[in-house]
């Protein structure tokens, strides 16, 4: 595990980061964070589609570990968030909102001008970090999340890149 490996004045003092674009060599670690992160996580076959789909996914590793991972995909001028995950052990620290910065840095690059993403409703963590980015509530799909005997509604929210965002119909 390459947690913090030395403490400095009682803090602990973690490895370099980087972001780098993550390929089905990947596989392996991210599938390994999925698992331990969602009660319905995203199979082998799924993330094999994506990448063969050309969708960016960026991964953020720290020493050799990869600590977290996002999948954007782009249609048109529109992004949308697919998956943002961070190993439990590692949250906390800030890296998720690098990530999704890093993610919209890349969309205007691309020049897109919305990033679209759901989220559930439960999802307390997940949703701080999009409204403090400036993402906007712009719809609710009910039972988008199957779970069973009992489905949960997802939240779209949207961050407009280049203007105000817009509802989705
Ligand atoms: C949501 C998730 C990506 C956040 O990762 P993280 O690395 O812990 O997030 P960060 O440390 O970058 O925190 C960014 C902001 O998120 C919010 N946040 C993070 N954890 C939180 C928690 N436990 N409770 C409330 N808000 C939280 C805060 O607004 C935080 O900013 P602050 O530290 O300035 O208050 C992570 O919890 C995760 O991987 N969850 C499982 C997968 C998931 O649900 N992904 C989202 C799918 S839509």
């Amino acid at each position: 595990m390459a947690g913090p490996g030395v403490y400095r004045a009682g803090r602990p003092v973690y490895p370099e980061q980087e972001l780098r674009a993550l390929s089905e060599s990947d596989l392996p670690d991210i599938l390994e964070i999925e698992r331990l992160s969602y009660s319905y996580p995203w199979s082998e076959g799924v993330f094999r589609d994506t990448f063969r789909s050309g969708y960016a996914v960026l991964g953020l590793v720290q020493g050799s570990r990869l600590e977290g991972y996002g999948v954007l995909a782009t249609l048109y001028d529109e992004a949308h968030l697919l998956n943002l995950c961070m190993r439990p052990a590692s949250r906390g620290r800030g890296l998720a909102r690098q990530l999704l910065r890093a993610l919209l840095r890349g969309a205007v690059l691309q020049g897109m001008q919305r990033v679209v993403l759901e989220v559930r409703v439960s999802n307390r963590a997940a949703r701080r970090l999009y409204e403090s980015e400036g993402f906007e509530l712009v719809g609710e799909r009910p039972g988008y999340y199957p779970d069973g005997v009992s489905p949960e509604d997802a939240l779209v929210m949207a961050l407009g890149l280049a203007g105000p965002a817009s509802p989705v119909t």
